[in-house]
């Protein structure tokens, strides 16, 4: 399937507002992770521990926005190139940081069901399916990637 400049842009300038609003957006994004999947709690560093998600932690900020820069990123190589460009050393580090931590491949459904849910509650009245499916699209693209390091590594 093409990805169209039009699919580019809606990413583009939904990051742009979005990305005003980090310590909001990340714990949204973490909180609705841990309503679909609770058990997704124990893999990550800064929950496990606690019986709250930790508001202003940076490693939580940090996944968060990796999540949605990467997949920001992913459009607009998708856009230009038709595929998914990771420089072979960050996939690896990608590959092998999931593998480590025990992410699986459902676990990469939660996170773009969690990912498209923030997006729609940030954006309020600005979101629009098209928007939706673009963001997925670009998500499935980056997670394939990431999911054939994972499978290479194992
Ligand atoms: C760590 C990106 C999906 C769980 C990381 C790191 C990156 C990253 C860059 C390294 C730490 C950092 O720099 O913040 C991504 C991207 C994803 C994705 C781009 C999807 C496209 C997932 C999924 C899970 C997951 C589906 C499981 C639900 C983790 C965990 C860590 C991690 C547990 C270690 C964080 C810690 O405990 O400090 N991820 N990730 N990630 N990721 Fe992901």
């Amino acid at each position: 399937m093409v990805f169209t400049e039009h699919q580019e842009i809606l990413v583009k300038e939904s990051w742009e507002a979005m990305k005003q609003n980090v310590p909001e957006l990340s714990l949204q994004f973490f909180t609705t992770i841990l309503e679909i999947a609770p058990a997704a709690k124990g893999m990550f560093s800064f929950l496990k521990d606690s019986d709250e998600i930790p508001q202003n932690n940076p490693k939580l900020k940090a996944h968060a926005v990796k999540v949605f820069k990467m997949t920001c990123e992913a459009a607009i190589q998708l856009r230009e190139k038709d595929k998914v460009d990771i420089p072979e050393s960050t996939l690896k580090y990608l590959g092998s940081v999931h593998l480590k931590k025990g992410v699986i491949d459902p676990h990469f459904e939660v996170v773009k069901e969690a990912l498209l849910r923030t997006i729609k509650d940030a954006l309020g009245e600005k979101w629009s399916e098209e928007m939706c499916s673009a963001w997925g699209e670009a998500y499935d693209q980056l997670a394939a990637a990431i999911k054939a390091e994972m499978k290479e590594e194992a």
